[in-house]
């Protein structure tokens, strides 16, 4: 049997199809990670980006949050700028800062630099993908990649940016130029998409984390059409589609509409209100504010019923807001995922 057909009956699987469930399905972006002192343990002496091409590494990370949390999904241990660096950009992630970029890309000779992804750019990446499936049985495996935008972002500021501005200049400056770039970005995203699922993901998440920096008008006419060359490109395998980014509360229409088949919320707008703005036929997934972890567990408790009583009744996957925030405590974790369990047993 085949991963995707071992995964199918599973709770997240369900809910990302809207079919009916025993109970909410949970898992928490950035479920692996700086929260776990696991993890911090079997990263110790080895840099963020060398640790996502080690397979045996990727698969024990990916899995502590699964044995600890007992959450509904695994989410393959990896970063956005990944595919980035296996085509050959010099880039790195600094502790604390994020990704940075030796030579940010602003020119058309610069495009030339971003060569399409191939399969054996990754070996790492079906490795571990395929050992995960194995591990993991009936519990999915959730692939991801960056989209478009928001890899963009990091390449033409050359690092974290609270702005955008050269984004943003490039984009509005040279439009011809801005649509290559996020072209290319969508080729190297769905490819990057399409050999973890071919390894046996079963779901994508795509993270346009910081496309809530535009306005809907813009949204469509400059990134749209990338986010939808990707969902489309990998809309033949059947694996759910998640698409999820930060302070989209005027996008949620729009990321619907580019092809997902599940959109990530934030906490700013409640799930009854997302799914109107969103419209029939996705489901939903979301979303306490992840600092909502950091109260008393009766206030978690309290938080996590509101967000519970304005989620849809079949299609709802709970998930924060945004990734865990590294000193959160564990324990939070697997309370809430225990609570989520308990409260929407049927
Ligand atoms: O558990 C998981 O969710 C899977 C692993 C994962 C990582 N990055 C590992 C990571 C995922 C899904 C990502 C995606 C990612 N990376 C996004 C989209 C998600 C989001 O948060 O919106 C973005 C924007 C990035 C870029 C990036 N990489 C940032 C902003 C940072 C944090 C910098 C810091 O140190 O504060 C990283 C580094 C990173 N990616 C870490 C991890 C576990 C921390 C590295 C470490 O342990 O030192």
């Amino acid at each position: 049997m085949s991963a995707h057909q071992q995964t199918a009956a599973s709770p997240f699987i369900r809910a990302c199809r809207r079919e009916p469930v025993p109970h909410t399905p949970v898992w928490f972006m950035r479920q692996a990670g700086r929260s776990l002192p696991e993890y911090l343990k079997a990263r110790e002496g080895i840099p963020m980006l060398e640790s996502c091409t080690r397979p045996d590494l990727i698969t024990e990370i990916t899995l502590q949050p699964v044995r600890r949390h007992k959450v509904d999904a695994a989410v393959y241990f990896s970063d956005i700028v990944v595919p980035l660096k296996a085509i050959g950009l010099d880039l790195d992630i600094k502790p604390g800062v994020g990704p940075v970029v030796a030579d940010p890309i602003r020119t058309r000779e610069d495009l030339k630099r971003l060569r399409p992804l191939e399969p054996g750019d990754v070996p790492y990446v079906t490795e571990a993908v395929g050992q995960l499936a194995a591990e993991l049985g009936s519990t999915p495996l959730i692939g991801f990649a960056g989209a478009p935008f928001t890899l963009a972002s990091y390449l033409v500021e050359g690092g974290p940016s609270r702005n955008h501005e050269r984004t943003k200049a490039l984009m509005y400056g040279e439009p011809e130029l801005w649509r290559d770039l996020l072209d290319r970005l969508a080729d190297i995203t769905t490819a990057f998409l399409k050999v973890q699922i071919e390894a046996g993901a079963s779901a994508v998440q795509v993270f346009d984390s910081w496309v809530g920096a535009l306005a809907p008008a813009d949204y469509r006419r400059y990134v749209m059409p990338s986010s939808v060359k990707v969902f489309d490109a990998v809309a033949d395998y059947g694996v759910p589609r998640i698409h999820f980014g930060v302070g989209t509360g005027e996008l949620l229409g729009l990321m619907g509409e580019a092809g997902a088949d599940v959109v990530g919320v934030d906490w700013r707008v409640p799930l009854d209100e997302a799914g109107r703005r969103v419209g029939p036929g996705k489901a939903l997934q979301g979303n306490l504010d992840p600092a909502v972890l950091f109260a008393p567990t009766p206030a978690v408790e309290a938080k996590t019923r509101e967000v519970l009583a304005a989620a849809p009744a079949t299609g709802h996957i709970f998930n924060l807001g945004h990734g865990v925030l590294p000193t959160t405590d564990p324990d939070a974790l697997t309370r809430l995922v225990d609570f989520v369990h308990r409260s929407t047993q049927v």
